[in-house]
Order: C-alpha cells, then structure tokens, then sequence
C-alpha cells in the first residue's frame, strides 16, 4: 500500500517532470523554481531547476543546482547521471565517467546512466568497455532505442559487424523509425562488403552522409550507370564533401570519365609540406608530450584491417589528453590557418567552403619493422594532416615514405601520370592534404618505431 501513497509534493515532483519534457524550458524553470522556494530542501526538486537551466544553456548555473541537490541528498543517482551529461557535454569525459559510475552503483539498474556511460567511454576510446555498458542498458531495459543502437555503432566501430547486424535489423522491426538505423546498418554492411545490401539502407536514409556512402557502394561494386547517375545528382545539388572529391577522382583514374571535382581540383597539387623543425623546438614541444601519451598504460587501441605491423589509438587524443596536446594543438591551428589562406587554392570548393568551426580529431599510428598502411582516405575529415613524430632512418630512398595517390595503384588506367606522388618524410615534417586524397605508407625495415600523429580537421 505505500507505494501509493503519494504526497502533495509528489504529485507536484511529478507534474514538474510532465512539463520538463512536454512544456518550453521557460515555463518548465518558472514552474520548478516557484516549487524550489515551497521546497527549499528537496533534492529532486534542485534536480529539475539544475536540468532546466541546462536546457537553456547556463551550465555555470546547473552544476550549482547540482551540487546543492547531492549535498542534501547524496545518494539520488539521477543528479549524478545528469551531473556526468553536463560535464560530457564540457567534454570533461574524466568527471563524466566518475559521475556516470557513481549513479550506476547507486542504481544499478538505471539504463539511462549505463547508456550515457558506454558514449562517453566510446568518445574517449574504450570501445570495449563501452560495448560492455551498452549491453548492461539492454539488459535493465532490453527495449531501450539509445542503447541499441549505440550498441550497434560501437560493434561496427571495433570491427565486429557481425554482431552490430542484429541490433540493427532488431531496431528496425521495433516501432522506431529513424535515419539513423538506416545509415549504421548500412555501414556495418558496408565494412563486411555487401554493398548491394548497404546501398539499400544509405537509400532508405535521409541523412547527408548517407548519400556519399551510396556513391561509394556503386562504385566499389563497378556499377558505372548507376554511379554517375548518383554522382551527377550530388554535383548538380552543389554537394561539397571529400568523398564525393575521392570518389570523382578515382572513377576519372578507373573508368576514364571526367567530372569537375567538386571539393578539389587536383588534390595532389593542394599536398604541402611543412619541416617544423626550422620552426619550433621539436624535440621538446612535439616529441616529449606524445611520448608522454604513448608511455601512459592506460592508452587504448583498435582494431585497424588497414594496418599491418602497427598499432593505431582509439578515441580523439585533442579530447582525451587535452592537456597535454595543448601546445601541439595550437601549432596545427596556426599551420592550417596558413594552408587555408594560401591565395593558390583559394578557388578550391574545399577552401571557398571551409567549415565555420571545426574540431580537431587526432590519433597516434605506431609502426614496427615492415609495417605498413593500406590506401585509405579519413571519411570523417574536411583536411587531413600527418605529424611525423619519429621516422626511422631509411633503408631504401622510399622506405617508410608517404605515397599520395588519386586511385589505388592496382586499379588506375594510368598510374604514373600525374596521379601519384612519394612524398620523402622525416622526423618533424608536418603533411597537410584535402582530406579527399588517397594515401598510403611503404613498408620498411627499421628496428626503431615509426611515430604519426594523424589528424583531422572535422566540421562541427
Ligand atoms: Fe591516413
């Protein structure tokens, strides 16, 4: 019986949240801060007011509600669920964690902070563990969308498409309907090669992105009707994006049809070098603070099918070690501002286009005795760049050097004209390149590390 029991504060608790999720963010804090002075010591109440002013964008202000909330009431695990949320959003993954744990062990069935929990793993790199969190969400809430479908992201992210398949074909009996399980499932179709399979998601998607993906599938399967029917539409609708800029590029190599490239015109000349040796202190600004992440025990790894004999980070390292990147940081900043005003590309749709704000998203490739990278371009970036931490001496004048390239070299009708170029690297070369230009690493034969910081600059 006394779970029925409801007090009139309850009740007014109760029609507070109804209208935090149903009512405009104004009306929701008028409401809760008239309730806050009847209830000056109630912390859910305090709970309520601190995640209206989220709503509204002063976070200075929420986490004091917070902060006030758990110190009448310690133990209520919604506060830290929502304290770990706004510090997420501050991309402070680190308190995060600490709050999303904190709610888990006070609740451990709270699905929400489970969920929350396995994002912010998955950001700072912790696939696995994230993969982990996702499945304890399904397993308080087996009907939970979010976790679902994160589940499914994340599996496809570590390589285990097999497994992220079910949860997308699950979600897409379930009574949602979102773009976004078009566009994973089509991704994880995408990476086990069933392209047929995957074009059909990207179709069903209404996302952007999607798109890019199609014209992919159509061309790595050799439909070149349907290909240029797609690409021809993406240039007519004024699209900008480097996969689009990749995907011209390759099919004028491989099936021998011109289209102005709409992101670069020739990417290979937009290639620049910069020898940040005659520039700054290397040793001590570059040198010293990656070897400081990559001597950290807890740095974690994923699985990379592109690379052989080398390792690559997982998660943003301009994210995870902020502080220690913070120079590095900068310095790029500053050199790609450079590259961005140079008058020579000025009329490249990439510049003319060039996002407003962007991040930084940055990663470590590690490479031993005959490594090697695979072709590649980054999906996700406008500009890509490559920060050559330590390369070991060469064995051969090419070894360990970088090769840019409009096609695989396997696959162009015409692989030495003008379509390829090595690029000699060193130790404190700086390489900045549209992000729709192909590359790949030569193998070589040292038994000293090859060190890259690789990055991206990604729209925001
Ligand atoms: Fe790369």
């Amino acid at each position: 019986m006394k779970a029925y029991m409801i007090n009139k504060t309850d009740r007014a608790i109760q029609n507070l949240m109804n209208l935090y999720f149903t009512a405009s963010e104004e009306k929701a804090l008028t409401e809760a801060i008239g309730l806050g002075i009847l209830n000056p010591n109630s912390a859910e109440v305090l709970n309520i007011i601190a995640s209206t002013t989220f709503k509204q964008g002063t976070t200075t202000n929420c986490l004091k509600f917070y902060d006030r909330a758990l110190k009448i009431q310690p133990n209520l695990a919604e506060a830290h669920n929502n304290m770990g949320f706004v510090s997420s959003s501050l991309n402070d993954f680190a308190s995060a964690c600490d709050s999303f744990k904190r709610a888990i062990i006070l609740n451990p069935n709270y699905e929400e902070a489970f969920n929350n929990y396995g994002l912010a793993l998955s950001i700072i790199g912790q696939q696995d563990n994230a993969v982990s969190c996702f499945k304890m969400s399904l397993y308080a809430y087996p009907d939970f969308f979010d976790a679902l479908i994160n589940l499914g992201i994340a599996l496809t992210e570590i390589g285990r498409e097999e497994e992220a398949i079910p949860c997308f074909q699950k979600l897409l009996k379930s009574r949602y309907q979102d773009d976004r399980i078009h566009h994973n499932f089509g991704i994880a179709l995408y990476k086990v090669g069933k392209y047929k399979d995957a074009e059909k998601q990207f179709i069903f998607s209404k996302l952007n992105k999607s798109k890019y993906y199609l014209l992919r599938c159509q061309f790595l399967r050799g439909d070149q009707k349907l290909f240029h029917t797609t690409l021809d539409k993406l240039i007519q609708n004024n699209e900008v994006h480097p996969m689009l800029g990749s995907l011209c590029d390759r099919a004028s190599q491989r099936f021998a049809i011109k289209r102005k490239n709409p992101f670069c015109e020739n990417p290979i000349e937009n290639f620049e070098k910069i020898d940040l040796t005659k520039k700054y202190n290397f040793e001590m600004e570059f040198v010293t603070p990656v070897s400081k992440i990559l001597n950290n025990r807890k740095l974690s790894f994923k699985r990379q099918k592109l690379l052989k004999n080398g390792r690559q980070t997982d998660g943003n390292l301009f994210l995870k070690y902020r502080k220690t990147l913070s120079g590095i940081q900068s310095i790029l900043e500053k050199e790609i501002e450079f590259y961005r005003q140079n008058s020579f590309r000025s009329q490249q749709y990439f510049i003319k286009k060039w996002p407003e704000e962007f991040k930084l998203l940055g990663w470590l490739i590690t490479m031993e005795n005959y490594g090697k990278l695979a072709p590649h371009i980054h999906d996700e970036g406008w500009l890509s760049g490559c920060l050559y931490i330590n390369v070991p001496p060469k064995e051969s004048p090419t070894s360990g050097n970088l090769v840019v390239c409009l096609d695989d070299d396997g696959y162009s009708l015409n692989p030495d004209k003008n379509t390829k170029r090595i690029i000699h690297v060193k130790t404190g070369d700086l390489c900045l390149f549209p992000a729709s230009l192909l590359h790949y690493t030569i193998p070589f034969r040292s038994k000293e590390q090859r060190i890259v910081l690789a990055f991206d600059v990604v729209p925001s």
